[in-house]
């Protein structure tokens, strides 16, 4: 749309360039007058906003730009400069309570906002201004993450981009999420994943306004946080002598490959409190998991005797489920625990404590002792209320800490403890119960948020777990089941993607797996459910891209896959 140039418009720009009263931020000869400019782009913001219009022109920023914020948002101002400067060049000024009216952007808190929720912003682009106000900081950074990609794709360089006139259209825009858990989580354990790969999934995160990172830090192939108190921990568990070399469907076949090669890590404590702080600077909660009862041989290898057979164990060398887990009937593995715990809850402040809960064969506990005899002495029906026993034993002592407890859906199995939050991954059926039950939960289906599951033929793609996952199947995917009432449904908190890596090495990989899909679950979790629109997402993609293209994101490209087909989850909430 070309705009034309009126006796108005060069009226109003000879009475701004020459007015002694006006009041703007400088305005350098290099710069050409908003208003004189035509409105070259269209708009494409992933997540969807919840409404936006866009009007004629466009404001251009240039190094006069000041930013204008009360002494309050400093940091805020901080952050936009931080997010902006890398492509930039510089950091844009900033000014205290500047009275500027003109080539500034600003940022507003207005209270009066709440029904955007504190997450939820007003963004007003014309000529003169950029104008964000939210009811709260969070509001006022997501409003930040939309000018970002309002900006020329460029602008998410990590180096310096000349030639791009850094111009955004004028519009204005409500936006709030749907969703208050917009999560993504991460398996560390099975591969260990470098410090400034952490940080970059958080960027990830905040670039699609989601707020959750559940970080998986404890499996049977690896241990990977220090716990002072424990150091076989970090010097036995977060090692193993080799990895398995293919599928693990192969190696059942008596195929199995080692690849001899020593892989491991571990993040000290002061890694931790560097990644929950990024985190907090980007309105990301770091949600940490703690295995248990199973999936925890590794832990064993280091401490044999908190099993129910005294091992010796080997930190695991290839996937599945493993057999050895925490014996239930001993008091020394609850202060193990409770011990580890003290240290993460010193380390993450998140109001959730995630203790994973699932996959825990029965097998050493049908025939210990010490597991049977507590059976016994607790009046417990089976194992299965056993690991009940131990998943409530563990919830009471969070909640005496102020925290909550979160845990994967087999935790519904031998009764649900008083107050635990559950992550549904075997399909929404757990998560539909508890939600009836009152539980708060979190939909992580595997059928539509496991990212680590092929995107494509797998004969065309790198190994990866069994099953299908197209990019529209994880758009369509709704957190809410249809067979919940508007009461039930509350308890929906949101949901998250989950990146297993067994078959998962290094960043470069993960990424190629997180993206597109990633992207599409943004909208699963943000955008209102009537503004969904699979072909409109796709279309926005193609700018998209170039914006991961520019943050140097190894996405996979799209394809006959991709390409709207109607054909998956349209179903509402089929398994
Ligand atoms: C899971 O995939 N075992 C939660
Ligand atoms: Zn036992």
């Amino acid at each position: 749309m070309k705009k034309k140039i009126t006796v108005f418009h060069v009226s109003l720009f000879c009475f701004i360039s020459l007015s002694p009263f006006f009041s703007g931020c400088k305005v350098g000869p290099d710069v050409i007058r908003p208003e004189l400019r035509a409105m070259n782009k269209s708009i494409s913001i992933i997540p969807e906003p919840l409404s936006y219009r866009q009007s004629e022109g466009s404001f251009m920023i240039n190094s006069q730009t000041c930013i204008i914020v009360d002494e309050d948002l400093k940091e805020m101002a901080e952050r936009f400069n931080e997010i902006i400067s890398p492509a930039w060049g510089a950091p844009l000024p900033i000014k205290i309570n500047g009275q500027a009216k003109n080539n500034i952007i600003k940022f507003v808190i207005a209270s009066d906002l709440n029904d955007l929720s504190d997450e939820g912003y007003q963004l007003k682009v014309t000529n003169d201004r950029i104008v964000i106000t939210a009811a709260a900081e969070a509001g006022i950074f997501y409003g930040l993450q939309t000018v970002r990609q309002l900006l020329p794709e460029q602008i998410f360089s990590k180096q310096r981009v000349s030639g791009v006139q850094w111009e955004i259209p004028c519009v204005e825009i409500e936006d709030r999420p749907r969703f208050q858990w917009r999560g993504m989580h991460l398996d560390v354990g099975r591969h260990y994943m470098p410090m400034d790969f952490i940080k970059k999934n958080i960027d990830f995160i905040a670039m699609h306004k989601m707020n959750v990172f559940h970080w998986h830090l404890t499996e049977d192939q690896g241990w990977r946080i220090e716990i002072k108190k424990y150091p076989k921990l970090t010097q036995i568990a977060a090692w193993r002598d080799e990895t398995l070399v293919g599928h693990v469907k192969d190696a059942k076949k008596g195929k199995a490959k080692y690849d001899g090669k020593k892989h491991g890590g571990f993040y000290t404590q002061d890694d931790i409190r560097e990644i929950v702080e990024y985190a907090k600077q980007h309105y990301v909660t770091v949600v940490p998991e703690i295995e248990m009862p199973g999936h925890c041989q590794a832990a064993l290898a280091a401490y044999p005797e908190l099993s129910c057979s005294g091992g010796p164990f080997e930190v695991g060398k290839k996937w599945g489920v493993s057999r050895e887990v925490y014996c239930a009937g001993n008091e020394k593995t609850f202060e193990f625990l409770q011990d580890v715990l003290l240290e993460v809850l010193d380390l993450f402040p998140s109001g959730y404590i995630h203790v994973g809960g699932d996959e825990c064969p029965k097998h050493r506990w049908q025939v210990c002792e010490k597991c049977q005899g507590r059976i016994q002495s607790e009046s417990l029906k089976d194992e299965h209320e056993l690991q009940s026993y131990f998943i409530k034993r563990i919830e009471t002592f969070l909640m005496a800490h102020g925290r909550n407890l979160i845990g994967w859906d087999e935790i519904l199995e031998g009764g649900l403890a008083p107050n635990a939050a559950v992550m549904s991954w075997r399909g929404e059926k757990g998560g539909i119960a508890a939600a009836k039950a009152g539980h708060r939960v979190v939909m992580a289906p595997n059928t539509y948020t496991y990212l680590n599951f092929y995107q494509a033929d797998r004969d065309t793609e790198p190994i990866a777990q069994g099953k299908f996952l197209p990019l529209e199947k994880v758009y369509n995917y709704d957190p809410v089941p249809v067979v919940l009432t508007e009461q039930e449904a509350r308890y929906i908190l949101g949901a998250q993607g989950q990146l297993w890596t067994e078959y998962i090495p290094n960043p470069k990989h993960a990424e190629y797996m997180l993206f597109p899909r990633m992207s599409a679950l943004a909208e699963v979790v943000w955008t209102q459910k009537e503004k969904k629109d699979y072909k409109r997402f796709y279309n926005n993609l193609e700018v998209h891209l170039k914006r991961l293209d520019s943050y140097e994101t190894n996405y996979r490209r799209l394809d006959s896959m991709s390409i709207p087909q109607k054909n998956y989850g349209n179903k509402p909430n089929n398994q």
